[in-house]
């Protein structure tokens, strides 16, 4: 039976594997170690889960990395005050706040005040504003991964109709701009998208990002579709995507699973932008 994965773990491992020559060519030639903050507040299990994540793909290309567990109380000015002191702290050239944040604490405002040269996520107005004119600095990881998926795996996508399900700034809006910049057609859907089907059963790419598991089935796509699944949701304690994998497949030219698709791709893109920080600084 022909293999329609999109394997982003396998990829994700290479490509950390190169990171971890770049890391070693970089402490030998010139003393640098790349440094990662991350910052999580609250404790909500999911985003601790993800932190954990990253931080083990530091340790393992050989990254300096620390973590700051705040409390779900800490007052808005309290993180803006740990912020400015990583933003010029030399042994760090990536600042990452996990989000989402707790209600009180105003996510543009904290963006806003990360170094752009340290912002390996992407999301300062001036990093998204550059996406957005096709001079990108520093690409968010998510849709940076998913670029880079369908590259290895050589799917063309010039002219292409690309459907984005989800408008988060993290992930539906640079998407759809990426892969406008990769001269697709592309249509952003969201929760108040009238008809959804008409636009999903188009797409000759459908990425999927809203958070809502098994939302997409085998009715509402194209035969010989790409499908991108970018949901991770724990149902049952099983990381599930937003995406009805088992229906889907018989229909699908290629599909990312939930695990091991798009979520190590993320990974990688986080220590790929945090060496580029040390090389841009
Ligand atoms: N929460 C979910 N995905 C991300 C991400 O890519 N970056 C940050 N900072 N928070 C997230």
């Amino acid at each position: 039976m022909k293999n329609k994965l999109l394997d982003g773990k396998t990829l994700a491992k290479q490509i950390r594997a190169e990171i971890s020559q770049k890391c070693k060519d970089l402490k030998r030639q010139a003393g640098i170690i790349p440094g990662l903050a991350v910052v999580i507040v609250g404790d909500d299990p999911a985003s601790h889960s993800y932190v954990r994540s990253k931080e083990k793909a530091c340790f393992e290309v050989g990254f300096y990395s620390e973590v700051h567990k705040l409390e779900k109380s800490i007052t808005q000015q309290e993180l803006l005050q740990l912020i400015k002191q990583l933003n010029s702290n030399p042994k760090i050239n990536g600042i990452l706040v996990q989000l989402p944040l707790p209600d009180h604490i105003d996510e543009n405002m904290i963006n806003e005040n990360i170094d752009p040269k340290k912002d390996i996520d992407g999301f300062h107005p001036i990093n998204l504003g550059n996406l957005f004119l096709n001079r990108p600095n520093f690409v968010p990881c998510t849709p940076k991964g998913i670029l880079r998926l369908l590259k290895h795996y050589e799917i063309s996508i010039e002219g292409k109709n690309v459907v984005v399900i989800g408008r988060s700034n993290i992930v539906g809006k640079p998407t759809a701009a990426l892969f406008l910049h990769e001269n697709a057609t592309v249509t952003l859907c969201h929760s108040k998208t009238e008809d959804l089907e008409m636009y999903t059963k188009q797409a000759d790419i459908l990425i999927v990002a809203v958070g809502r598991p098994n939302f997409i089935t085998k009715d509402m796509i194209k035969e010989g579709a790409i499908i991108i699944d970018a949901g991770t949701t724990k149902v049952n304690n099983k990381l599930t995507g937003d995406v009805d994998f088992d229906d889907v497949y018989d229909k699908v030219e290629k599909i990312t699973p939930v695990p091991g698709g798009v979520g190590p791709m993320t990974i990688a893109m986080l220590l790929e932008n945090t060496l580029e920080a040390v090389l841009k600084k």
